[in-house]
């Protein structure tokens, strides 16, 4: 037994603070030549006899050794662990950060709204494609190609019979594909047209609405348009109706309301007129029931449609769509 050894390096390493000095004692003692590793490489020149015994020893004593090296290092770690631990004292007076949950988008909270008013007077929820056949867009809507109705709606060809819905009216004909009056439904949803500026964007939504039985007449319109706005934007709200065309209903109208941001009295928003635009409806055009396979002449019915954006700039007074498109949280945080 190397006694002598084991006893420098027993000092040794009783001395060591660093990790780096421990890699100094390894190297000293068990490195490439390291003293217990000369003593090793030695024994070939002792006799058998003597060399089994050394050989043993000095085995004995390396294990010894890096054993002991290995403890050390532990030692060391914990040591550094609990000297960190406590630097690092937790100041529980420091403020804490602030977490914001996600709110729903004023877009789709007057989506909600909406549906909730009509939902109230036994309006069902239909839903139909974003990418639309031109036939369900367009000619099934009484616009055949190469009519100049077209040029109403910018629209994004996807080939020439498969377009971005340029509005939710094709829900109608869909529907009435599927299923026989009566019907009472709106048709929430995005839509798309190539065109942008303040009040303008290239994807916003639109509510359908379409309601179809027997003798269903023009003062039905009007009941649920005047109630639906009444509901949204208060009872003394003014509304009006305006002839206007649309190729899909005959008769058609465009309602009006007293423009909220002045009080109907004539501003930028409402460019001095005192009303503001909010939906296109009319009784359903007869061409169109005939595109859905129904009976000529049985049925009456009326449609509607609407942008939701548009309604929510005139609830909360916002004078730019593209607000609701940055994604600017600072505006979002406001609803
Ligand atoms: C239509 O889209 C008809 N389908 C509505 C309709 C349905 C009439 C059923 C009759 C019967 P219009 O093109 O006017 O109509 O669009 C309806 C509303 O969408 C507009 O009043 C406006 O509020 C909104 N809108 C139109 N283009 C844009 C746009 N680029 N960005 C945001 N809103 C838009």
């Amino acid at each position: 037994m190397d006694d002598p050894l084991k006893q420098s390096f027993l000092k040794e390493i009783d001395n060591i603070v660093s990790f780096q000095d421990l890699i100094n004692l390894k190297a000293k003692y068990v490195g490439k030549k390291g003293l217990l590793t000369e003593k090793i490489k030695n024994l070939g020149r002792l006799s058998s006899e003597e060399r089994k015994i050394q050989g043993k020893a000095l085995n004995e004593l390396k294990n010894f050794i890096e054993e002991k090296i290995k403890n050390k290092e532990i030692e060391l770690k914990q040591k550094e662990i609990s000297e960190s631990l406590k630097k690092e004292i937790i100041d529980i007076t420091l403020p804490g950060k602030d977490y914001y949950f996600g709110g729903c988008h004023p877009v789709n909270k007057t989506l909600y709204e909406i549906i909730d008013i009509f939902r109230e007077i036994g309006f069902t929820v239909e839903e139909g494609p974003e990418v639309e056949l031109d036939y369900y867009n367009f000619e099934a809507l009484n616009i055949p190609k190469n009519h100049p109705a077209r040029d109403m709606q910018d629209t994004f060809y996807v080939s020439e019979d498969i377009v971005l819905r340029t509005h939710t009216s094709p829900v109608q004909v869909r529907v009435m594909e599927k299923k026989k009056p009566p019907l009472r439904f709106i048709s929430p949803g995005k839509v798309y047209r190539c065109d942008s500026d303040i009040t303008h964007t290239p994807m916003f939504h639109q509510v359908e609405g379409l309601m179809v039985d027997e003798n269903i007449a023009f003062s039905h319109l009007k009941g649920v348009l005047v109630f639906f706005l009444q509901r949204l934007f208060g009872e003394n709200i003014p509304v009006r109706f305006r002839p206007s065309f649309f190729p899909f209903t005959e008769p058609s109208t465009e309602i009006d309301i007293g423009c909220i941001i002045c009080g109907a009295k004539g501003c930028r928003v409402c460019k001095g007129t005192g009303w503001l635009e909010v939906l296109g409806a009319g009784m359903v055009h007869p061409n169109v029931f005939k595109f859905a396979g129904y009976p000529e002449g049985k049925f009456t019915g009326f449609a509607f449609g609407m942008g939701v954006e548009r309604l929510t700039m005139l609830k909360y007074g916002i004078d730019d769509i593209r607000l609701f498109f940055e994604n600017d949280i600072r505006f979002l945080r406001q609803f």
